[in-house]
């Protein structure tokens, strides 16, 4: 039957196991199994354990069977954080950034973002449709089963919607679950050049409430920076998206140290992103505030910033998850395999916590975590299957695809590095 899968004699079943998110300490145990195995029937997943006991009793005719043997089976990866729909590419930013031009320059002379926006305002629904699902493709074969994908390209009520309702419309093409956040605060639009305050004022009154109404987005999110949001707008926007129902996320302290951390503690956000900038003190409210703290390390790569202290946020009791900010100006790269690189090698992360950063705390950030982000009974049946015997390859294999089977739901969605399914 579709979605029936036994997975077994796995060398090392990772499950991480758990149903909310991990803070500080506990990010270091990945509860693994040696000779493992899982079965998933009808797209979720109903036993775990060690294969023997696990297939005590189950007739395997019916079930498509995967042997683990001498490979690494762990949950699928969840990239909590992009911007994945728009038009148009940045690769002349790029080149003047390697000149040194600075990102926020190129945003004040109506490139960068706005320049983005230009380009998707004028894209069809069915162009961001065709360039989503080959990017969707891309993560997929990269292990990633889930994935939050941002508006903030539009600037208008007519090109938010688009956005979102393109989103929509991939989740339901494509096998990768699409969670959407509205980001109609990710810049000022030229029509509200010097008024940030009146374009937070027309979000509120003109876009959020049909976002919300017509169900287009689960989270708000707002680019807290200075020249762009501060503190008070992004304050009032967010209480606002509250009040609609929708969760919040923010971008904090990505290029300088506004106090985006503190807001997101204060309000109680689902998570703060970036977090380049923060002060030990944001740090410690967003972990008494359990806020997950999403870094997001391609970015300052890209950026030639500094990383994140993921370190000290861990030992703080921070839940910390990792994601790609795939984005067409900051992070051209939806490369899960260079986040496991610079994670360890340039963030102090341990190869567990960055397992966890990936799975069950990038489920935390998008209010998942009872439902993915670990091989656990009930959950659904997402799987990595990777072509070496241990997840200690995921950082040794450098900015490698270690991924040979991706399985969402119980089918076989990526066969030997191959994407496979029939959606789409
Ligand atoms: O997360 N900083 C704001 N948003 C994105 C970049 C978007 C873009 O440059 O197009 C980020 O870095
Ligand atoms: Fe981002």
């Amino acid at each position: 039957m579709a979605g029936d899968i036994i997975i077994k004699n796995v060398s090392q079943l990772v499950t991480v196991s758990g149903f909310e998110g991990r803070r500080g300490g506990e990010m270091s145990s990945l509860n693994i199994v040696e000779d493992g195995a899982v079965v998933i029937e009808g797209g979720i997943i109903t036993r775990v354990g060690r294969t023997e006991e696990t297939l005590k009793g189950i007739d395997p005719s019916g079930f498509t069977v995967i042997d683990g043997r001498g490979r690494t089976v762990l949950p699928g990866f969840v990239d909590s954080h992009t911007h994945f729909v728009f038009g148009g590419y940045r690769e002349k930013e790029f080149a003047l950034r390697l000149q040194g031009a600075s990102y926020m320059d190129i945003l004040a002379k109506g490139g960068g973002i706005i320049s983005t926006v230009k380009a998707t305002r004028s894209a069809s629904k069915e162009e961001l449709i065709r360039s989503g699902l080959e990017r969707l493709d891309t993560m997929l074969s990269l292990g990633v089963t889930t994935v939050e994908g941002k508006s903030g390209y539009g600037l208008d009520l007519d090109t938010e919607l688009k956005q979102l309702e393109v989103m929509a419309e991939l989740d339901s093409i494509h096998p990768v679950d699409v969670v959407s956040t509205f980001l109609g605060a990710h810049a000022v639009p030229e029509e509200f050049k010097g008024r940030a305050g009146g374009y937070i004022d027309f979000i509120i009154k003109n876009v959020l409430p049909v976002v919300s109404e017509r169900g287009l987005a689960e989270f708000c999110d707002v680019f807290c920076e200075k020249g762009v949001f501060g503190i008070e707008e992004s304050r009032r926007l967010l209480e606002a998206a509250k009040a609609n129902g929708l969760g919040i996320k923010i971008h904090a302290d990505e290029i300088t140290h506004l106090g985006g951390a503190e807001l997101a503690s204060d309000l109680g956000a689902t998570s703060g992103d970036h977090l380049l900038y923060t002060s030990y003190k944001g740090i410690e409210a967003m972990a008494k505030a359990r806020v997950v703290a999403t870094l997001l390390p391609l970015t300052a790569f890209s950026l030639k910033e500094p990383y994140a202290r993921a370190r000290f946020m861990i030992d703080k009791g921070c839940t910390v998850a990792l994601a790609t900010d795939f984005n067409p100006g900051s992070s051209f790269t939806m490369s899960i395999p260079l986040v496991f690189a610079l994670a360890t090698l340039y963030m102090g992360m341990t190869p567990e916590e960055v397992i966890c950063a990936l799975t069950i705390n990038g489920a935390a950030a998008i209010n998942r975590a009872d439902k993915i982000g670990s091989i656990d009974v009930g959950k659904k049946g997402d799987i990595v299957v990777l072509k070496f015997p241990s997840y200690l390859f995921l950082p040794y294999y450098i900015a490698m695809n270690p991924v040979e089977t991706v399985v969402k739901e119980g089918e076989i969605v990526v066969e030997n590095g191959i994407i496979k399914h029939r959606k789409g």
